[in-house]
């Protein structure tokens, strides 16, 4: 119906004759003219429509109100002098309209477009609306781009496309499944995948080599702003392969992604093991965008006088005590503002929260009368402290520290606005521990299937794996592990992990059986495409580079998905709802 995209129509058109079509963004009455700014796709032209040239055109455009349907024609000619709109790539000419179609009308919208002040409750009901906005349109022309990039990246290195099986067993990722129930098998259930994590496996098995997918996973978990139900992964697996050939690969896909969408980033990443990540940053998925690493000083304050902190210092295995150098804090913070660190803290665990301040004269603050001169001392060498620091300690069991002072200095580093914007800083994870201990149960902290380093173990939280995870600004933006390709170490995890033989069976019966059958060695990784797009867009919340989100609730509120069903599909399916109460 068009000629010209908006965006296409140059001053070398002037002259000539086009025909735009899209949508109006806005429309000026200036008593005799009518200026319509036409939006398409991805730009606005300006249509002019003048009762001297056209009365027919000018009484349609009399009716035109915003977001109404166009097709127009007209000639092309320069805008007058001072009239140009230097914001828009079209804004040195506007089209005289000669012939003009209202295709179609449009009620008032619900809300102002690309007002992101706007409740996002109507934003997602309305979510066609808000998606016709020139941000929306630009990041889905991004998040296309980069999934055209991977195939063509992971094509280049050899992979093969191949889709897995949406209607499946459970695959164990850690969240809940979502089943269906299966109308032709009364009381059995599907489960959609948590990612293709078997699958890719068992292609290994068939000999396939390299494989890839871009993957819908389904995961029933918590909520939050990088987490949906319903995601993508770029799902990747190759065989034959160690932890380094993974890392190249991962590291070429994701160079080839950053560098076709025009953003400058190393080819090979900087890395760091769990225990390092730990230690220095209380995190698996640390930002390296900023410092304030921590330093561990357990040994120093075991010598002090406050009983409190010497007895945790009496188990170094199990406690910690870390500090944490705010460069500059003492000249930043106020007392006040430094004791009240304590309340943030405490919310997640912390008994206190203890500091001191570098001053001329030495060591200050509330702690320093526990401790030595010596020891005093020993700490400004432990820490580098310089005139005018401030350093905070935490101190208690280890797994409650790395999390209480890593989300302290992330708390810190906002307050301070010290974290560099439209910085890429990678990171690779690896040496993570095979199993984590919870409420005294055993779980794998990757997937069950993922290869450890070796299963003499003493204490079984210290058995390491060959897992690895990709961190991109302080989130993880991917993982993956060399897997188990032999059957009897699958069994031996299972086992350590509290799966019973027939439990085993039952539920990975046929990945047991496919090890058997000639298992090459392999490996992979996964990479969150929206947790991707959302980095590479700078936007807040996951929501955004999702065409059709859900809320935090799990809800689509455009569709008003989870719905009730009717009576008789429910019949069918030989279900009965029940209340909670009534279980
Ligand atoms: P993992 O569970 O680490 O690994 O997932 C890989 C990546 O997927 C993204 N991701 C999510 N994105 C949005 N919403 C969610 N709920 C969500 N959950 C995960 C993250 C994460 O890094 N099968 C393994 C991969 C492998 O071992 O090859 C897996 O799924 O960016």
């Amino acid at each position: 119906m068009r000629t010209h995209y908006c965006a296409n129509i140059y001053e070398t058109h002037i002259g000539e004759t086009v025909t735009v079509a899209g949508w109006v963004s806005s429309r000026r009455d200036h008593g005799g003219l009518i200026f319509i700014d036409l939006r398409d796709k991805d730009e606005v032209v300006q249509l002019v429509c003048d009762p001297a040239d056209n009365t027919t055109v000018h009484t349609l455009a009399e009716q035109v109100r915003d977001q109404f349907v166009l097709i127009a024609t007209g000639k092309v000619r320069a805008r007058g002098e001072g009239l140009e709109n230097p914001r828009l790539k079209t804004g040195k000419i506007e089209i005289v309209v000669e012939t003009l179609m209202i295709e179609n009308r449009s009620k008032p919208m619900p809300f102002e477009l690309g007002d992101e002040k706007v409740n996002e409750e109507i934003r997602l009901r309305y979510r066609y609306l808000e998606l016709r906005t020139q941000k929306s349109y630009d990041i889905f022309k991004l998040r296309s781009k980069i999934t055209i990039v991977a195939r063509n990246s992971l094509d280049n290195l050899g992979f093969l496309e191949v889709e897995t099986p949406i209607l499946t067993k459970s695959t164990p990722e850690g969240a809940r499944d979502y089943l269906v129930p299966s109308r032709v098998h009364h009381g059995e259930f599907y489960a959609l995948p948590q990612s293709p994590q078997l699958f890719k496996q068992l292609l290994m098995v068939s000999g396939f080599d390299r494989y890839f997918q871009i993957a819908k996973c389904f995961r029933d978990e918590d909520l939050r702003a990088d987490r949906q139900p319903e995601f993508t992964q770029i799902d990747v697996e190759l065989s034959f392969c160690e932890m380094e050939d993974v890392i190249l690969i991962a590291q070429t896909l994701i160079y080839d992604i950053f560098s076709s969408c025009g953003f400058e980033i190393p080819k090979q990443f900087d890395r760091m093991t769990y225990a390092e990540a730990m230690e220095k940053y209380g995190s698996d998925k640390p930002d390296m965008r900023y410092g304030l690493a921590m330093v561990d000083v357990i040994d120093i304050f075991e010598r002090c006088d406050n009983e409190i902190f010497s007895n945790i210092a009496k188990t170094p295995k199990k406690n910690r005590i870390k500090a944490l150098r705010v460069p500059n804090g003492d000249n930043i913070f106020s007392k006040r503002q430094m004791k009240s660190f304590e309340d943030y803290v405490r919310k997640f665990g912390a008994q206190g929260l203890g500091y001191f301040q570098m001053k001329e004269d030495g060591l200050k603050g509330p702690l320093a009368k526990f401790f030595s001169e010596s020891d005093l001392q020993a700490i400004v060498d432990r820490c580098e402290l310089e005139v005018g620091d401030a350093v905070f300690f935490g101190a208690g069991d280890k797994k409650l520290v790395w999390d209480y002072m890593g989300r302290f200095r992330i708390f810190l580093a906002e307050t301070m606005e010290i974290i560099p914007q439209k910085v890429f800083k990678f990171l690779w994870v690896t040496d993570f521990p095979m199993f984590e201990v919870e409420n005294g149960h055993i779980k794998a902290l990757h997937h069950p299937f993922t290869q450890p380093k070796s299963l003499d173990y003493e204490d079984i939280e210290e058995l390491e794996s060959i897992a690895y995870d990709i961190v991109l600004n302080g989130v993880e933006m991917g993982g993956g592990s060399i897997r188990i390709h032999k059957e009897e170490m699958q069994s031996e995890i299972f086992k350590i992990l509290g799966i019973g033989e027939e439990e085993a069976q039952e539920k990975f019966g046929f990945l047991l059986d496919a090890l058997k059958y000639g298992a090459p060695p392999h490996g992979g990784f996964a990479l969150g495409l929206d947790r991707l797009v959302m980095l590479m867009t700078g936007v807040s919340s996951i929501r955004e580079v999702i065409a059709f989100p859900k809320t935090q609730k799990a809800q689509c509120l455009l569709t008003q998905a989870p719905s009730e069903v009717d009576e008789a599909q429910l019949k069918e399916l030989g279900l009965r709802i029940r209340q909670l109460s009534a279980i």
